[in-house]
C-alpha cells in the first residue's frame, strides 16, 4: 500500500523533548501542530522553541529568515481533535505508561490516515505495551530522540511484533530523509539500545556519590577529561532529568529484575525533593534561568 510523504506532523507535549522534536520538524519545512494542556503550557513551549531557534541563529546554523519560517510553521492547540489530518504524531509526554497509553488510544480514534504513524518518544517503556492499549497496534512505533534534539543526530526506531512494515518504513523515511537524522533499529525491550547502556552507567555514578567513593565534580571530570565524554554522568543526569532517569530505571528493572537497573535511594530522595535537574533549577548542580551551571 502506498502512503503520501509526511508533511503534517503532530507533537504531543511541549516539554524539553516535545519542544525539540517540534523544532526540528519545523526547521525541516514540515507543518507542525503541538498539543499542550493549557494556554500557559503552550506559551512556555513556544518560548522554549523560540529560544532554541534564536540559539540556532546566533551560532550561525540557521538564518533569520529560516527562524521566522520555522516559527510560522508551528501551531499550538489544547484539543486532540485537531490532530485528525496528521500523518505522523509523536507523543512526548511524561514517562508514564498509563498516560502515554491513554493518549495513543485517543489519537488512534482521531487520526484518520490508516497508515498514519503513531509514535512514542518513550525512553524505555516497551512499545508493545503502548501499542496494545490502542485499537490499532500496527500504527504504533517507538521513535526515540535524544536531548538536545536539535543537536544530537540519532533516532532509535522501535518496531513491535504488531507494527506494520508500511508504518515502520514511513517513520524511518521521515526521520532519515526529512529530518536528516541517523536511524538505528532496536528490539522492543525496556531501555532499547541507548538507555540500556547509558542508564546503568548514570546509576553507578549516583551510587558512587551516595557511598562517598568520589565527589560529583571528580566523577564528572574523570569522564570528560579521561574518557572524552562531552559531559560527566551527573551533569548528564541533570540534563536528562532525575525523574526521567528514575522512570527509565524503574521500567528496565521491571522488565529484567537486574540489580544494576534499580534506582539508588539518593536518586529516589532527590526526585521526591523536586531536585530533578536542569529543568527545575537544581539537581546534582544548580542552574540559572538560562540553563547555565551557577553553583556546584
Ligand atoms: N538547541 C539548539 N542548539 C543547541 C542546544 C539546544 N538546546 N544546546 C546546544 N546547542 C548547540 C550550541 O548552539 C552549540 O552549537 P555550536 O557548536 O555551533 O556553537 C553546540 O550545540 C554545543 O553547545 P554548547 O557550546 O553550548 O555546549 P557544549 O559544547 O557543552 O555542548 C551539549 C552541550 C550539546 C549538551 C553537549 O554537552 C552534549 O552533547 N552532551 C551530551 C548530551 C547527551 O548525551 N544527550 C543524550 C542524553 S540521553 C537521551 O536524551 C535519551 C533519553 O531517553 C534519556
Amino acid at each position: 500500500m502506498t502512503s503520501e510523504k509526511i508533511q503534517r506532523v503532530g507533537v504531543i507535549g511541549a516539554g524539553i523533548m516535545g519542544a525539540g522534536i517540534a523544532e526540528v520538524c519545523a526547521r525541516a519545512h514540515v507543518d507542525v501542530l503541538v498539543f499542550e494542556q493549557t494556554r500557559e503550557l503552550a506559551a512556555a513551549g513556544r518560548a522554549r522553541i523560540l529560544r532554541s531557534l534564536d540559539r540556532g541563529v546566533s551560532s550561525g546554523k540557521i538564518t533569520e529568515r529560516e527562524r521566522e519560517q520555522a516559527a510560522w510553521r508551528l501551531r499550538f492547540t489544547s484539543d486532540l481533535g485537531d490532530f485528525a489530518d496528521r500523518q505522523l504524531v509523536v507523543e512526548a509526554v511524561v514517562e508514564d505508561e498509563k498516560v502515554k497509553s491513554e493518549i495513543l488510544a485517543e489519537l488512534d480514534k482521531i487520526v484518520t490516515d490508516p497508515n498514519a504513524v503513531l509514535a512514542s518518544n518513550t525512553s524505555s517503556i516497551p512499545i508493545m505495551k503502548l501499542g496494545i492499549a490502542t485499537g490499532a497496534p500496527e500504527r504504533v512505533i517507538g521513535m526515540h530522540f535524544f536531548n538536545p534534539v536539535p543537536v544530537l543526530p540519532l533516532v532509535e526506531l522501535v518496531t513491535t511484533l504488531k507494527t506494520s512494515p508500511t508504518v515502520a518504513e514511513r517513520a524511518e523515511a521521515f526521520a532519515a530523509d526529512v529530518l536528516g537524522k541517523q536511524v538505528v533499529r532496536s528490539s522492543d525491550r525496556a531501555g532499547f539500545i541507548a538507555n540500556a547502556l547509558l542508564v546503568p552507567y548514570l546509576l553507578s555514578a549516583i551510587r558512587m556519590v551516595e557511598s562517598g567513593f568520589a565527589t560529583k565534580e571528580d566523577i564528572d571530570k574523570t569522564m570528560v577529561l579521561g574518557c572524552a565524554h562531552p559531559m560527566g554522568p551527573l551533569a548528564l543526569t541533570d540534563l536528562v532529568g532525575l525523574d526521567t532517569v528514575k522512570s527509565i530505571a524503574d521500567s528496565m528493572y521491571e522488565e529484567f529484575k537486574e540489580p544494576l537497573y534499580s534506582a539508588p535511594p539518593l536518586l529516589q530522595r532527590m526526585v521526591e525533593a523536586g531536585l530533578v535537574g536542569k529543568k527545575s533549577g537544581a539537581g546534582f548542580y544548580e542552574y540559572a534561568d538560562n540553563g547555565r551551571t551557577v553553583k556546584k
